[in-house]
């Protein structure tokens, strides 16, 4: 049998290349290995967007183009909307009366979040609870572990008390303690060397027109030692030269280095060779994007909620026995 895994994104806006390059790729490279469940994370969304919640319903079901268009197989991997399942909001209900206080307000992303997420009253019951929630995500489908990126690890080390003590209350087994999976690649930065975020509108999205790409990474900071052509450049420090090593046949990004290091050729030129890698990564995406049409759309969401369900509600069952509810 298969090792389950489970991981989520949530709906917040278009899908950027990052996203692929720290997530996606790797769901993708998964899902022959792994009996796999992707979701949507929408609830999650709400905690920070519930102030203005317009577009939720739609970024989900472009995310959803945009995990299958970058690979996802619905054939193999079941694709899921978590508000369409709300055994989440069950189990998270039971992981909330177990989980400590003092659990939650160390979460250091909890802080984190508080602290740089500006113009939003992030200070809530909901948002406290996010780890709570994404826990029961992952138990419900007693998923053994889970790709993330590391800005995910103190989640998933909290979801693993979450259940160890789920388990020890109740005297059985019930839920796995999931590991993290965690992605070879490194974060992408955006094209103003900051974080790859949407509200920094730093990054190329998935649906970029190739005018756009190569807007945007004509704008892209280089090595700033490197000021005129014969200054030799540091490849390693240019955030240009890292998108390559992502975006680029090896051979293509082996001669920039040399074209970079020897001062043979400007930033302009090396800006177009990733415009020219990235348009040609991005296309056939695009393409596939494209022809996924409506309904098959709905028929790829509405299976995927049926699998989830089916094993969501399983879990529930014997979690509802567990807390005796059930007679
Ligand atoms: N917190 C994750 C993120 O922001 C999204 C998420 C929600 C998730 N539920 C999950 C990831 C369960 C992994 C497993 O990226």
């Amino acid at each position: 049998m298969k090792r389950r895994i489970l991981s989520g994104m949530r709906p917040t806006g278009r899908l950027h290349i990052g996203h692929l390059a720290g997530a996606l790729n790797n769901w993708v490279s998964l899902q022959d290995s792994y009996d796999c469940f992707y979701m949507i994370a929408d609830w999650h969304a709400l905690m920070s967007e519930y102030e203005k919640p317009k577009g939720t319903a739609e970024s989900s079901y472009e995310m959803v183009r945009d995990f299958v268009a970058a690979g996802l197989d619905p054939e193999k991997c079941v694709i899921f909307i978590q508000s369409q399942v709300p055994e989440h909001l069950e189990l998270a209900m039971v992981f909330s009366d177990l989980t400590p206080l003092a659990w939650v307000e160390r979460c250091p992303t909890y802080k984190e979040q508080l602290r740089e997420i500006k113009g939003r009253e992030l200070t809530t019951y909901g948002f406290l609870g996010y780890p709570i929630l994404q826990a029961a995500d992952i138990a419900l489908y007693k998923a053994d572990a889970v790709p993330v990126g590391f800005d995910q690890i103190p989640h998933l080390e909290l979801t693993r008390e979450i259940i160890r003590k789920f388990n020890g209350l109740y005297n059985k087994k019930v839920f796995p303690e999931p590991e993290p999976l965690l992605t070879r690649f490194p974060k992408l930065l955006g094209i103003d060397n900051r974080k790859m975020s949407k509200s920094y509108a730093n990054f190329i999205a998935l649906s970029d027109t190739p005018e756009a790409i190569e807007k945007k990474v004509a704008a892209m900071i280089t090595d700033p030692a490197r000021q005129k052509l014969k200054d030799k450049g540091h490849p390693e420090v240019c955030n240009v030269f890292s998108w390559f090593s992502t975006f680029a046949k090896p051979e293509v990004k082996d001669n920039v280095r040399g074209w970079c290091a020897g001062a043979s050729s400007g930033c302009t030129e090396c800006k177009k060779s990733l415009a020219k890698a990235l348009c040609a990564y991005l296309e056939p995406i695009r393409d596939k994007r494209d022809r996924l049409s409506v309904s098959h759309m709905e028929c790829i969401i509405k299976e995927g909620q049926k699998k989830a369900r089916k094993v969501a509600a399983e879990t529930m069952d014997e979690v509802k026995r567990l807390i005796d509810f059930v007679m």
